[in-house]
C-alpha cells in the first residue's frame, strides 16, 4: 500500500468471496427468465463486473449516472442523473447495482424514478451499507458488508476521483493533500 493514510477494511479477497455468495443467492432467488441489472456510475462499475460474472444465469447490463456528491466527503443532498439508460424497463425484473447505500437519498430518488418505468420487479445490490448514517429509508435486498460510519475508498469508491483502482476496501483517514 503506496499511500500511508490508507488502511484495510476489507482485502480483496473478502470481496471476492462475498461477491461469489451473493452471485449464488441472487441467481437462486430469481425465476428463469431475464434479470436486468442496472450499474450505478461510477462507484458500482468494479462490483458490476464481478457479480455479474458470479451469476449462475443470465443477465443483461446497462449504465446510470447518478451524481450527489461533489469533490469532497459530503454530500449536496441533490441528485442529478447524468447519464439514463438505452432500454425501456418494462415488465422488467431489475436490480440495481450500486457500490454503498449512506445517507440513502440516492437511492431513494433511484427507486421513485425507476418506479414510474412499469418494471415487473425491482431490487437492490449494495455492496456496501453504513446504516448509522441514513436520512432517507432505503431497503437493500443484497448488501456485501455493513460498514461503520468511516469514509472508505477502493474498488470503485474514490475521493476526488482517486483511488477507485484500488483492489481493497480501504478506510481514507487523512484526505490526501
Ligand atoms: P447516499 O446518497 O448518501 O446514500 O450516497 C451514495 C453515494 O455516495 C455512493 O454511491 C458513493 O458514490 C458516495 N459515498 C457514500 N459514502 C462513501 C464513502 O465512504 N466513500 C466513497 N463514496 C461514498
Ligand atoms: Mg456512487
Amino acid at each position: 500500500m503506496v499511500d500511508p493514510s490508507l488502511k484495510i477494511l476489507i482485502s480483496s479477497e473478502k470481496i471476492q468471496a462475498r461477491i461469489r455468495e451473493l452471485g449464488e443467492q441472487i441467481s437462486q432467488d430469481y425465476p428463469a427468465g431475464k434479470l436486468h441489472m442496472i450499474c450505478i456510475l461510477k462507484g458500482a462499475c468494479f462490483f458490476l463486473t464481478d457479480l455479474a460474472r458470479a451469476m449462475k444465469r443470465d443477465v443483461s447490463i446497462d449504465f446510470m449516472g447518478i451524481s450527489t456528491y461533489g469533490k469532497g466527503k459530503t454530500s449536496s443532498g441533490e441528485v442529478r442523473v447524468t447519464k439514463d439508460l438505452d432500454i425501456s424497463l418494462e415488465g422488467a425484473d431489475v436490480l440495481i447495482v450500486e457500490d454503498i447505500v449512506d445517507s440513502g437519498i440516492t437511492l431513494n430518488y433511484l427507486m421513485h424514478v425507476l418506479e414510474q418505468r412499469r418494471p415487473h420487479s425491482i431490487r437492490i445490490a449494495a455492496l456496501l451499507d453504513k446504516p448509522e448514517r441514513r436520512l432517507r429509508p432505503v431497503h437493500a435486498n443484497y448488501v456485501g458488508f455493513q460498514i461503520p460510519d468511516q469514509f472508505v475508498v477502493g474498488y470503485g469508491l474514490d475521493y476526488a476521483e482517486k483511488f477507485r483502482n484500488l483492489d481493497d476496501i480501504c478506510v481514507l483517514e487523512e484526505p490526501p493533500a
